[in-house]
């Protein structure tokens, strides 16, 4: 079969997979290949083991892989045959130098621009899905054509929007397709090619282009508002949790004004995930080195309020505990970063193991799909750890219950069963506010919400 277009993704992972899968999905005529570093990486998304949890993705990579969707490991011939180059790269926190901590750590985006340079016969389209600081595109576009050999990429924008856990369905039904590109006649002309594979699915008026340094930065932007929001309400939940007020009759009633809209403001133990954290310091960074301190300041302050969310879910432990938690052992349910995924990068849990362990508690990790990912996060943290995947044979003789991630699984178990088997008095602490709490009192638990008066037992706090 003769295809129409050609295109190539650089890095297979939670982005490049998926993301390609779809479109190889909506646009049988495109021949898409995803090739990666990672030689492992490759052979699972081969197998009938994907390297991510993602709900509906075997289904979408079963009926396409083999036909248009190809992984590999030979990147040089990937170049060397695509049309169309998607760069899906990892774009950490830089840990080292100037900028450590904060800004982006771009060496592995610049070696892949030097591999499409040093392998192209021809010339390409170059695609930024990574998610970048704003003008990468043009340190992008000074590499590729430094050369004077007749061969020109064009650079485009195209940063992801999906969420892990819905990814499948965000990139079927995305909210918008944002493409950024230079304004210049092969920029547009570039800019259209992507529009057109796009728009095999996405309804025309939810594809927006944009001039490329914009695309870059409403990206990063994206990202802020959303972890903002999360952190307003959690700042907020402290303040309940003083003031006798409960947070999700607050967050129900300012939600309730269209302008602020109810999604995204669910307090928790604080947002996760490989991608708020890092985007953040990434803009905090940005806003510092064009002399915005002010500007960076106020960003800055939504990590801060992260962290100091998921200290206090350990103090209010404490606190609760008898402010002592040596010897005692607490069973986390959850450990992947949000609910249906194992990925736990920048987990909130992550944290609160260690902090657990610090204060020598043991502890007991459950989770659905996300222990092989707690087994490597913890290994060589001191302490006594187990992991056990059922939530009720973790609970047993534990002393408390953290639940850590917002699985739906937890919401209907057999908490009288589970109440009889733990050490007493049993606590547990809802990082998501996810259970029944009234229900969970009545059976005897010790019940600590987030942002909202605990129900317990002793009378002094009642
Ligand atoms: P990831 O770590 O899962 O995948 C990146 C892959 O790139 C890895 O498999 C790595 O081996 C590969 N790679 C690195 N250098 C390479 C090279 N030179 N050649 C070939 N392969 C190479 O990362 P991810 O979660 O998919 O994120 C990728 C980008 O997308 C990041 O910039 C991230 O900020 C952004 N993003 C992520 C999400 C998300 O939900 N995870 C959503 C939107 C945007
Ligand atoms: C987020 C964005 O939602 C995506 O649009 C973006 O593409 C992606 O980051 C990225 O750039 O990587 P993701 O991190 O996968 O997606 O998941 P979210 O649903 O945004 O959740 C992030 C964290 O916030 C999770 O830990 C979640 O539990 C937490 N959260 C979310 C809350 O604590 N409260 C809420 O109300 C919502």
């Amino acid at each position: 079969m003769t295809f129409e277009k050609t295109i190539l993704c650089i890095g297979a992972g939670y982005v490049g997979g998926p993301t390609m899968a779809m479109i190889a999905s909506q646009c049988p005529r495109c021949r898409v290949t995803v090739v990666d570093i990672n030689p492992e990486r490759i052979a699972a998304w081969n197998s009938d083991n994907l390297p991510i949890y993602e709900p509906g993705l075997d289904e979408l990579v079963r009926a396409t892989r083999g036909r248009n969707l190809f992984f590999s490991t030979d990147i040089e011939q990937g170049i060397r045959e695509n049309e169309i180059i998607f760069v899906s790269v990892n774009t950490p926190t830089k840990s080292f130098g100037l900028g450590a901590g904060m800004a982006a750590d771009l060496q592995y985006w610049e070696k892949t621009a030097r591999q499409i340079l040093e392998f192209s016969e021809s010339s390409k389209i170059v695609i930024e899905k990574s998610t970048l600081p704003v003008k990468t595109a043009l340190a992008m576009e000074r590499i590729l054509n430094c050369q004077e050999n007749g061969i020109h990429f064009d650079v485009l924008s195209n940063p992801e929007f999906l969420a892990e856990g819905t990814a499948v369905r965000d990139l079927e039904h995305p909210d918008r397709i944002l493409i950024g590109s230079r304004e210049t006649d092969n920029g547009l002309k570039a800019r259209q090619t992507l529009v057109d594979i796009y728009a095999s699915w996405v309804p025309k008026e939810r594809i927006l282009t944009s001039n490329i340094w914009s695309s870059e930065l409403s990206k990063l932007v994206s990202n802020a508002f959303l972890a903002q929001r999360i952190s307003s309400i959690n700042a907020i939940s402290a303040l309940c949790e003083k003031a006798e007020a409960d947070v999700t009759e607050v967050s129900r009633a300012v939600g309730m004004d269209s302008r602020i809209g109810p999604k995204f403001l669910n307090a928790s133990i604080g947002f996760g995930g490989s991608c708020f954290r890092k985007d953040i310091l990434n803009l905090v960074y940005l806003c510092r080195n064009y002399g915005l301190d002010v500007v960076a300041d106020y960003w800055e302050s939504v990590v801060k309020i992260n962290d100091y969310q998921q200290e206090r879910f350990i103090r209010n432990m404490l606190g609760a505990m008898f402010n002592t938690l040596a010897g005692k052992r607490i069973c986390l349910w959850g450990f992947a970063f949000k609910a249906n995924t194992g990925d736990t990068r920048e987990s909130p849990a992550i944290f609160i193991a260690r902090r657990l362990l610090e204060e020598q508690a043991e502890i007991v990790v459950s989770d659905p799909k996300a222990l092989g990912n707690a087994r490597t996060d913890l290994t060589g943290v001191r302490g006594q750890i187990r992991y056990v995947e059922d939530p009720l044979q973790a609970a047993e003789g534990c002393h408390a219950i953290a639940l850590l991630t917002e699985w739906d699984l937890y919401r209907n178990l057999d908490f009288p069963k589970i109440f009889d088997s733990m050490a007493k008095p049993a606590f547990i602490f809802d990082g998501r506010n996810i259970l029944d709490h009234r229900r969970c009192f009545d059976i005897g638990f010790n019940v600590y919400p987030v942002g909202k008066p605990p129900l317990t037992h002793f009378l002094e706090e009642r």
